[in-house]
């Protein structure tokens, strides 16, 4: 980071010392000011719940304008990126920095492909799960076992054991998730097929069986694809600050990505794909259109607890460009599935129009974020609801072993520890 023309000073109305703080700046985006030395000048801490206006960290891996929505993956558009690249392109991007050439992302594709067998014993650890077990429990399970399996590659000092291990994360997510699901449904697991793509690899994994194989179909390949592309990184998200808390303690990668699974299973962060399909399905059988000012209204009232789910974004004050990017996608396949008059689709396109013309979502700035769309799309392709979020999670599990990893090549990183405002009980003596 350079430092910045600017400078900062906190003065105290008490005649406290003013201190003065460095300020940095980077690329593109706000500049930060320095308070590392605050508590050491001043005997003061920021306060800052929910990390609003706090930097955590210095990233280069992922950029996002909320005032423009913008997002840009080591510098280039998601646009750009998902019109001309397919998810293994962005993973060597995002993990090394720039987009491969040809001999490289054949390289890269044949070291993923080799790696996505699990190990057998990893089918006992399934099986005992209950076939009903939410798919994201039993995924926060399996990948926190994969520590279990891979010590040759927990030396989180060595750069080399570093990236086997995102190799490994990366190509048997979607093993994991896949067999998550045939367990729920009772089928068994159907091992990866080398000569299919990561995508391909994992709707085969999904939907074939020892009966009778599954021919991937083009337009679905693309269209999940197309999701992993654009669920890759999203900067210091929840989930991703979550691994990297986790990983700063020294933990293994397993264990710190079994975190990231388990906070991204929430309804206010990746659980919102979940939950907002299942908003669409209980406004449809309720009357669907015709019933959508009655559930905008409940919407307003705070009192209902009721959340308009896939719409709003910490850092998003304008439209989430993964949305406009999902909904063009939702178009493509309906079209290309013959579902062009799909219901929920169509509720959600009207559920849009109206959010965005009434002054409670403008004021707000709430806009579709990457979740509206993204459940229509999978559900058209034929992936269960309760999978959603587990497929966010295949997705986003470049974008935290990349975060993990840049976190531990800085020479700077230190535990993470945040401190409070005590609010609790002065010293008091114990009366027996
Ligand atoms: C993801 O951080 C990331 O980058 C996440 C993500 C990624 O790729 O990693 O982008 C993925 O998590 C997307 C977000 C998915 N979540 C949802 O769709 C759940 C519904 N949305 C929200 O709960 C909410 O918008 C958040 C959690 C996304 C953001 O919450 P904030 O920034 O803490 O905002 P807030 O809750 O303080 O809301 C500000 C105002 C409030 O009203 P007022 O108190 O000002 O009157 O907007 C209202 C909120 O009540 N509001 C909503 C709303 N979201 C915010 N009202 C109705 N419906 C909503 N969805």
């Amino acid at each position: 980071m350079q430092p910045s023309n600017k400078k900062a000073t906190l003065s105290f109305s008490d005649g406290s010392p003013s201190v003065d703080l460095p300020v940095y700046k980077g690329t593109l985006g706000p500049d930060v000011v320095d308070i590392r030395a605050l508590y050491h000048d001043a005997h003061v801490f920021m306060y800052d719940p929910g990390f609003l206006s706090t930097a955590a960290c210095q990233s280069s891996i992922t950029f996002i304008d909320g005032e423009k929505g913008r997002l840009l993956y080591r510098g280039y558009p998601i646009e750009q990126l998902a019109k001309t690249c397919d998810f293994m392109d962005i993973c060597y991007l995002i993990l090394n920095g720039d987009l491969p050439d040809a001999k490289q992302k054949a390289a890269f594709d044949s070291l993923v492909t080799h790696h996505t067998m699990v190990n057998e014993q990893m089918h006992v650890f399934l099986r005992g799960f209950r076939r009903d077990a939410h798919p994201m429990a039993i995924l926060t399970g399996l990948v926190g076992a994969l520590s279990a399996f891979y010590h040759d590659s927990t030396d989180i000092t060595n750069p080399r054991h570093r990236e086997v291990s995102a190799i490994r994360l990366i190509a048997k997510m979607p093993t994991l998730v896949a067999m998550a699901y045939k367990h729920s449904i009772g089928e068994p697991y159907i091992y990866p097929k080398n000569d299919l793509s990561y995508t391909g690899n994992f709707l085969r994994m999904m939907f074939a069986t020892p009966c009778e194989d599954y021919q991937v179909n083009d337009v679905v390949e693309r269209a999940l694809d197309r999701i992993f592309v654009l669920h890759a990184d999203h900067e210091q998200n929840a989930s991703t600050s979550t691994v990297r808390l986790c990983g700063s303690s020294g933990t293994n990668p397993f264990a710190a990505i079994a975190a990231g699974v388990a906070c991204l299973w929430g309804p206010a962060h990746g659980g919102a794909n979940e939950a907002c399909l299942h908003m669409l399905e209980q406004i449809q059988a309720r009357g669907g259109v015709d019933k959508l000012g009655e559930f905008i209204k409940q919407v307003k009232d705070k009192s209902s607890g009721v959340r308009l789910m896939g719409f709003g974004h910490r850092v998003y004050k304008n439209y989430d460009p993964r949305a406009k990017l999902m909904q063009q996608t939702c178009k493509e396949v309906l079209a290309a599935l013959g579902l062009e008059n799909d219901p929920l689709f169509k509720l959600a396109m009207a559920l849009e129009h109206i959010a965005l013309e009434d002054p409670y979502f403008i004021d707000r700035k709430l806009y579709p974020n990457v979740d509206f769309y993204s459940g229509i799309v999978q559900r058209a392709i034929g992936i269960p609801r309760s999978l959603f979020t587990a497929i966010f999670a295949l997705a986003r599990t470049v974008g935290w072993i990349a975060q993990w990893n840049e976190m531990l090549s800085d020479p700077e990183y230190k535990i993470g520890r945040p401190r409070q405002l005590y609010m609790g009980h002065a010293v008091r003596d114990v009366k027996r």
